[in-house]
């Protein structure tokens, strides 16, 4: 693919699952590559598996590093690293806090260190990996669902901003992937997420289908486009439905 041929892309939170499936295709498409995570291990072994820079540290600080390693220019920034913070209003603050710092900053932070240089340059290209629980919602994860609506908000934001000069961006919005933060979702999950799951590889073909066909929005799961339009035109009858659910988790959890 044009787009991505020679490219020097960044993938942060690539040490496993979603990122990880990122960083190879991106590798096989011929994509110059920066695998970051927090953990320093994990990022080296995908790193050396896709021929890319292992960076490890946290998303929110890397984008000078990131720059140096490719060489000056970084042309595409998969903002991936995220957390999957469940519980209520209840969770404790810093639980809300790190939601918000690695669900939502990390990628504010990111942008605000990219933008100039993309800006300069005519052209850059944002990935925003939300989750459809941006668009909807999920049950018994407030800071899960909060964050994601905000990562959301601020790539549709971005796109709208700079969208006429140069900047792409895709915000890639699954239902259940097969990795660490699915099976650490519990019965929550079991319930809502298991029964659809793709596979991270799935995520990354529906995000190269996207970018071939310059979309913003990247379902992954088709049907959560039905969802979302529900839930715009009747919010009360989609509570209703919603609620239904929270009701069946509450009996079996
Ligand atoms: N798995 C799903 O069902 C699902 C569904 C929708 C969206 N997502 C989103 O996909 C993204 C990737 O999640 P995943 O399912 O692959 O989970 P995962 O837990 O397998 O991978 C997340 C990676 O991010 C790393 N990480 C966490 N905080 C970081 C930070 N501050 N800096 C750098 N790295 C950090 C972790 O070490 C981990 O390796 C997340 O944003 C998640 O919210 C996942």
């Amino acid at each position: 693919m044009e787009a991505v041929q020679g490219a020097g892309v960044v993938v942060t939170g690539a040490g496993g699952g979603i990122g990880a499936a990122l960083a190879r295709r991106f590798a096989a498409e011929g994509a110059r590559v920066v695998v970051n995570d927090l953990d320093a291990d994990k990022a080296r072994a995908v790193a050396e598996e896709t021929g890319g820079i292992a960076l490890p540290g946290d998303a929110s600080a890397i984008v000078p590093e990131a720059r140096d390693a490719l060489g000056g220019t970084v042309d595409i920034w998969c903002a991936n690293a995220g957390v999957g913070t469940g519980g209520s209003e209840a969770a404790d603050e810093d639980e809300w806090e790190r939601a918000w710092d690695v669900n939502v900053m990390a990628h504010v932070r990111a942008a605000r260190a990219l933008l100039p240089d993309w800006l300069d340059r005519g052209s850059g290209r944002f990935v925003a990996t939300v989750s459809a629980a941006g668009l909807l919602t999920m049950i018994g994860a407030a800071p899960y669902s909060v964050t994601k609506h905000g990562a959301y908000a601020f790539a549709e934001w971005l796109s709208l901003t700079y969208r006429h000069r140069g900047i792409k961006v895709h915000a890639i919005c699954p239902q259940g992937v097969r990795t660490d933060m699915l099976d650490a979702s519990g019965s929550a999950g079991d319930l809502v997420l298991k029964p659809t799951a793709i596979e991270p590889e799935d995520v990354a073909d529906a995000l190269f289908k996207g970018i071939a066909e310059d979309r913003f929005l990247i379902l992954p799961h088709p049907e959560v486009a039905g969802f979302y339009q529900a839930r715009a035109a009747d919010p009360e009858r989609w509570l209703t439905t919603m609620n239904r659910l929270q009701r069946t988790w509450e009996d079996i959890r």
